[in-house]
């Protein structure tokens, strides 16, 4: 199978991203492209989606999959980066490293198992590889199973995990994955990239 991804630019990409979410039940509060143009302008960031066929009708592509990520340094001053690199520099290198943080990601449900999000992964490593990142950062929850099971087997690895004391379930486990030069040789997805830019 070959993927079909998509790297947009920032306004367009917030509308996508805003547009898929409204696909995840899962979610409760979905982000708005308003809120998405704020967070990653400024800073080096991706926007990637997935694109595939309608199972009842194959020629209508529709977007199934994205990843949006950017840039964290040790000096944030928005008050939810700030708080996120506090609670990772003991756990995370910074200084003088270029850390990619996934700030959010999913696959629609009837597209799920398919690999969409695995090529979206290697996507990004790619990109973050040419861009000179050195390691890639991302925070889910316990209660969050497929997520945990699906970063397990792109070989994320826990670097720390945040216990809530009311509801274990809640708990906040933060993963990163180191961009070694032979990652690359490692991926498996055949995929073509287009990019968007206006
Ligand atoms: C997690 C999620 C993104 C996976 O997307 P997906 O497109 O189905 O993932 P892929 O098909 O690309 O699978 C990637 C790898 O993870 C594995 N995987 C996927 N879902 C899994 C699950 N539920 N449990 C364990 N492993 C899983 C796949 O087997 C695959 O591994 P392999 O390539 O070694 O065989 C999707 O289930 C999702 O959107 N879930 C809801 C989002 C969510 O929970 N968000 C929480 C906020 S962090």
């Amino acid at each position: 199978m070959e993927y079909h991804i998509t790297h947009y630019d920032l306004e367009q990409g917030a509308l996508e991203i805003q547009y898929i979410e409204e696909f995840f039940g899962e979610f409760p509060r979905k982000k708005t492209a308003a809120e998405i143009v704020r967070r990653l302008t400024g800073r080096a960031h991706l926007i990637l989606l997935a694109n595939a066929p309608l199972p009842d009708d194959r020629g209508s592509v529709v977007p199934v999959s994205f990843k949006v990520a950017h840039e964290v340094t040790i000096n944030e001053a928005e008050p939810k980066l700030h708080d996120l690199v506090n609670r990772l520099r003991d756990y995370v290198r910074f200084d003088g490293r270029r850390i990619l943080y996934t700030w959010i990601g999913g696959t629609r449900r009837d597209w799920r198992g398919q690999g969409h999000f695995r090529a979206l992964t290697e996507q990004q490593e790619v990109w973050a590889i040419e861009q000179g990142f050195d390691e890639i950062v991302v925070k889910t929850k316990n209660k969050f199973y497929d997520m945990r099971g699906t970063l397990d087997h792109l070989r994320f690895e826990v670097v720390k995990y945040e216990r809530n004391a009311a509801d274990n379930a809640e708990s906040k486990v933060y993963l990163s994955k180191k961009l070694l030069p032979h990652l690359i040789e490692q991926h498996r997805s055949a995929k073509t990239v287009v990019q968007i830019t206006i």
